[in-house]
This record gives C-alpha cells, structure tokens and sequence, in this order.
C-alpha cells in the first residue's frame, strides 16, 4: 500500500487529507494520505525517514517548505525562483521536490475565469509573504505586463517587486484607491479577511467592474473582499480551488493517476469548512 502524508506543524487543520483521500476512493486505489505534525527541529529527520517508514512522498505546508527546498534535489525551476517546495516524492530512493502553488493558482483562476489572463495590463497583488510571491511569479509567467506590490511592511513589498525583472513596484497602503483603478486583476495575498484574523479594509470604488477579484483565503469561502466585489458586479474566485488544483500533480506523482478538481471533490470541502469552522486555513 502506498502511504503519502501532509507535514506541517501544526497540520491539524489541513485539508489535504481529505483531498486526496477522495481521489483513492475515487480511483479505486489502495493508498494512504495522513497529517504528519512535525516540529521544525524534527523536520530534516521525519523527510530522512520518508523512505523507510514507507512514505512513496509528501506535501508540506507552512512552516517547511524552505526547509524542504534545502533538503531535495529540485529541477522544477518554479520552486527554485521560489526557493519554497510544497511537494516530496522519492525517486529511485532519491527526495525530489517541486512547488504546485503556482500552477495551483493559475489553474484555479483557469478554470472559474477562464480567459482572465488575456490581457493582463496591471494586477494589484496585496501580500509580499510566501504567498505573495507565488502569485507574483504566477502572473508574470502569464503575461501581466505591471504588477503593483501592496504590502504593511513595505520594505517587503519593495524586495518582492524588486525581483520582478521591472514589471513590478511596491505600492504604500495609503495609495490602494489609485492603484485599484486601471487593475484587471485583484489579489488577496495577505493572511486578512481568513476567520480570527483581522479584516481587510479597502474600497474598491476605483476598481473596475470588469477586474477579476480573487483571495488566497478559503475561510471563509467568501471572504468580506470576495463579497463587497462580488455585490459591485466584479467577477470573483475564491480561494478553495488553489488548495484543491496544487494537489492535482502530488497525487499523480505518488499513485499514478492524474486526478481531476471535480465539483463532488469541492462540495465535499466545502461541507467540511462550514461543519468544522476552524479558526484559520489558507
Ligand atoms: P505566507 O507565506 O502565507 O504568505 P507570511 O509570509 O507570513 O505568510 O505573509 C503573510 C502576509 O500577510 C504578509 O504580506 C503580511 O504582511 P507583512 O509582510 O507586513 O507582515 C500580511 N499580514 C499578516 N497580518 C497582517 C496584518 N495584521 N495587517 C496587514 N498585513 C498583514
């Protein structure tokens, strides 16, 4: 029997699980995917021991994947621009490592808005943290000819822009009203608005109606941005199918089926967030 894992410290609230143990069931396959809860000093140990405690791979999640940058073998050059691997699996006894975020996003914002990278004049990213970048690089493999950084901490936002190779700046908070009103394309990158954090206050009178508007954040599923665009007539996309589209090549690479992001598999997620309502989840 194969057996993956999500390791994460803490994973309690993962949803990973759930996610691909829907897809074993689905395709009929005898497998495992388990929470691992593994400190940061356990970390290297647990991924040294993968192999021998019959693990065919991994996902990880907040706070190891630097962590697991450093200890694969990496080819995948979105996790080396990224310097951030999501995803283990073992080949020929040797740890590999990729990062699916990236592809996770775009394949999200692909499938609920399709044609929403035609053209990509200005994106307004909110988030210069892990996230952040993901979506960063995300957007300008996709074309997006300026990309405006909005960050609390603006340094960061500067040193984010500054490896955009010019498409993108840091833009202060104060001046969110006049970034908004060219953009084709808003994004939630930031921990706010996700349940037991704080909101995230911004008018969006400036932004265009047609500007597609998406949130990293999955709890709530309509975070208070997704609702106020969605109720101005602005297309939205929550951020559930990130989480469900970055586990697609994981799957396939531990258990050989390429899976597919099913509306069963989202329902199925979605039952759980409003049953369960945990205090935080991205
Ligand atoms: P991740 O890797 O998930 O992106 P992170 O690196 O901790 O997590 O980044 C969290 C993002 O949310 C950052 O953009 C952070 O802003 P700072 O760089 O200024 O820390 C943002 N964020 C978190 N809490 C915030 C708050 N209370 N107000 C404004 N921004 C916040």
């Amino acid at each position: 029997m194969r057996r993956a894992c999500v390791i994460g410290y803490p994973v309690r609230q993962s949803r990973s699980p759930l996610i691909h143990g829907f897809w074993l069931k689905e395709h009929g396959i005898e497998g495992s995917y388990e929470r691992a809860e593994v400190a940061p000093a356990a970390f290297e140990g647990f991924v040294a021991g993968l192999s021998a405690n019959g693990f065919v791979g991994a996902n990880v999640t907040v706070p190891h994947k630097e962590a697991a940058f450093r200890l694969a073998s990496v080819e995948d050059p979105v996790a080396g621009a990224l310097e951030a691997v999501n995803t283990l699996w073992l080949d020929k006894g040797r740890l590999r490592g990729a990062n699916t975020d990236v592809a996770g996003f775009l394949a999200n914002l692909d499938q609920e808005r399709p044609g929403w990278d035609l053209d990509l004049d200005h994106v307004v990213l909110l988030g210069a943290g892990g996230a952040g970048r993901a979506v960063l690089h995300g957007v300008l493999a996709r074309g997006a000819r300026r990309v405006s950084v909005l960050n609390r901490t603006l340094p960061r936002a500067a040193d984010l822009a500054s490896r955009a190779g010019g498409r993108a700046r840091a833009v202060a908070w104060d001046e969110a009203k006049a970034a908004l009103s060219d953009a084709a394309l808003l994004v939630n990158a930031t921990s706010l608005g996700m349940a037991g954090q704080p909101g995230l206050a911004l008018g969006l009178d400036r932004l265009p109606r047609s500007a597609v508007v998406t949130d990293i954040v999955y709890v709530p599923l309509e975070t208070e941005l997704l609702r106020t665009a969605r109720e101005r007539g602005n297309p939205t996309v929550d951020g559930l199918g990130m989480l469900l589209h970055q586990a697609v090549p994981g799957f396939e690479r531990w258990f050989g089926v390429r899976p597919a992001v099913s509306p069963a598999l989202r329902r199925l997620v979605v039952d759980d967030l409003l049953r369960v309502r945990p205090e935080g989840g991205r």
